[in-house]
């Protein structure tokens, strides 16, 4: 069957434009084989990556029409199944672009440099004393069981370039980091749990970066389920940090607290708790005091709270959650 390309070529500082090619193809054949077809019979200049073309490297990440997968994962037949309004001059349309969030080598190769910077910022690998010679480290099935979904990681890239924290917070490490993180403190043979929960106890390029979009999740293709991890880091740091340790631990802490109070949240209460620090913090209060002046002012700053009707089964609610509960079965 014949498609049309629609290729995003870049060279380094040069502006983006979008090439467009016919290509006779098979519909079972991967992204990847038409990339091959084309830079073999039409254009040697097309510049991508590529090694095992099965799903293993992680090399051949690129935004296939639209979001951030593997070339050799997806395939002709399933993006026409899931675009099938696009289409140019009477032709099924598949467009392939650059990972985003990286800076562009050409055409469809960006460079993985800040990747790789990012993972190292969260030592991704076990940090323990040797055993003891003639020893070796050993794990149950159980223990090694929970490392299983997360050691599936090929550290492609697509959570990165999917990835709305990283596109507005540069110091962000990113989902790909975060989830090796969790692998870290997963692993029973690592002996550095505390001083990593440390690390990633950050606002700014830790766990609390995140802003849950699901983004990575979505588009993982090998289901490490990387914001999950990250949920996972953060429920560790909350179990042992209290409110007064730091104002992303405090910000969860308050908002839950307050919500258990009265069904939802006091505002006049909740930035000087989180910021404020419970009135221990004068000069995060004197920083959030022009905004509340403001709020003041314009009318918007609430001088009353009224508790929400159903705060006892607000209440009852969070107290299962907390308690380990599945609400998803009530
Ligand atoms: S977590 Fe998934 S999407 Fe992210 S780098 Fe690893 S395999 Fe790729
Ligand atoms: S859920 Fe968090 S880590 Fe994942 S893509 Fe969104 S902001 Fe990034
Ligand atoms: S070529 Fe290796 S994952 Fe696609």
């Amino acid at each position: 069957m014949e498609i049309q390309l629609q290729i995003q070529r870049q060279r380094p500082q040069g502006a983006p434009y979008t090439q467009s090619y016919r290509l006779d193809v098979d519909p079972s054949a991967t992204l990847l084989d038409c990339l091959l077809q084309l830079k073999g019979e039409q254009d040697g200049s097309l510049t991508f990556r590529k090694n095992c073309r099965n799903t293993i490297c992680g090399s051949c990440a690129m935004v296939i029409n639209g979001r951030s997968a593997l070339a050799c994962k997806e395939n002709v037949a399933g993006e026409l199944r899931a675009f099938p309004d696009q289409t140019e001059a009477g032709l099924p349309v598949i467009t392939a672009a650059p990972l985003k969030n990286l800076p562009v080598v050409k055409d469809l190769a960006v460079e993985m440099a800040p990747f790789w910077r990012d993972l190292e910022a969260v030592a991704p690998y076990l940090q323990t004393e040797a055993p003891p010679q003639g020893e070796e480290f050993r794990q149950t099935p159980a223990q090694r069981e929970q490392l299983n979904a997360l050691g599936n990681c090929i550290l492609c890239g697509a959570c990165y370039s999917e990835c709305n924290a990283k596109q507005v917070n540069p110091d962000f490490v990113g989902p790909h980091a975060l989830a090796k993180a969790q692998r870290l403190l997963g692993d029973n043979r690592d002996q550095a749990d505390a001083q990593r929960l440390a690390e990633y106890n950050s606002a700014v390029s830790g766990v609390w970066g995140c802003t849950r979009c699901y983004q990575c999740n979505d588009v993982c293709p090998m289901d490490v389920a990387p914001m999950d991890q990250i949920g996972k880091i953060k429920q560790r740091i909350l179990a042992q940090e209290s409110a007064a340790s730091s104002r992303p631990v405090r910000h969860r802490k308050v908002l839950v607290d307050l919500v258990k109070a009265g069904g939802w949240v006091d505002e006049r209460k909740f930035g000087v708790y989180v910021v404020g620090n419970y009135f221990r913090d004068l000069g995060g209060i004197a920083s959030v005091l022009p905004l509340g002046l403001r709020l003041l002012v314009n009318g918007k700053f609430p001088l009353t709270f009224h508790p929400s009707q159903g705060t006892r089964t607000v209440k009852a609610l969070i107290e299962r959650v907390e308690a380990g509960a599945d609400l998803s079965q009530t």
